[in-house]
């Protein structure tokens, strides 16, 4: 191996930069995405996540409210990084289609068990709009739970147009289009461990 390269495998491996180097630009359908977040940083911050809900919400056995498709793989590792006892319910919403929302809010399937009185913990993938959100926790209002809290995965601040108050939010990024880590673009991607950011400039095809 050149000097050269040796001296920069040294330097990724000394900053912690291996695994962005060994995470290429993947392609789905015509888009190309680049990686954003990788399977250990989005492992380290669901396991901070965790441990701030297990000192607020132990002993309070939390319903862990999962919505629909995006955010189940987090909420997955967020419920095991949970150190006490809980429950978890899902919910099932639409506003998406492609990489644009799609307008109003409907809920699909819903959740059958009672909440009132109960210490309520919302898990989402994605506060885009806010819109789902924004929705789902007015219904969940209705419902009288004792409290409700609200974690989502990623928050993109410049595209919110519904003010929805998030307690816990593992990342802020910029407004672009993501996949991986549960959430999807035309219903592929969600089974990528990371989380990988959209490349406007590249089509692949078309
Ligand atoms: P909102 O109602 O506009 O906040 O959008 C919420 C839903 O849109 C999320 O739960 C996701 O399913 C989807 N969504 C928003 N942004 C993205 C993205 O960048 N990639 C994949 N899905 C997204």
């Amino acid at each position: 191996m050149e000097s050269n390269a040796v001296t920069l495998l040294l330097l990724a491996q000394n900053y912690n930069l291996m695994p962005m180097l060994s995470e290429p630009v993947i392609h789905i359908r015509d888009l190309s995405f680049q990686p954003l977040f990788s399977e250990q940083e989005v492992q380290q911050r669901v396991q901070e996540l965790g441990a701030a809900l297990t000192q607020s919400h132990a002993r309070k056995n939390p319903l862990f409210i999962s919505i629909l498709s995006g955010a189940f793989v987090f909420a997955s590792d967020l419920i095991r990084a949970f150190d006490a006892d809980c429950e978890i319910g899902f919910v099932k919403l639409s506003s998406y289609q492609g990489t644009r929302s799609s307008g109003d809010v409907q809920t699909v399937m819903g959740l059958e068990k009672d909440l009132m009185g109960r210490h309520l913990i919302v898990v989402e993938d994605i506060v885009d709009t806010g819109r789902t959100l924004h929705f789902f926790l007015h219904h969940l209002a209705q419902q009288q739970p004792a409290s409700v809290t609200t974690v989502a995965f990623l928050r993109k601040p410049e595209a919110v147009e519904f003010q929805v108050p998030v307690e816990h939010v593992g990342f802020d990024i910029e407004n672009k289009f993501v996949v991986g880590y549960g959430l999807d673009y035309d219903g592929l991607g969600r089974n990528i461990p990371g989380v990988y950011q959209l490349i406007e400039s590249e089509r692949v095809r078309g």
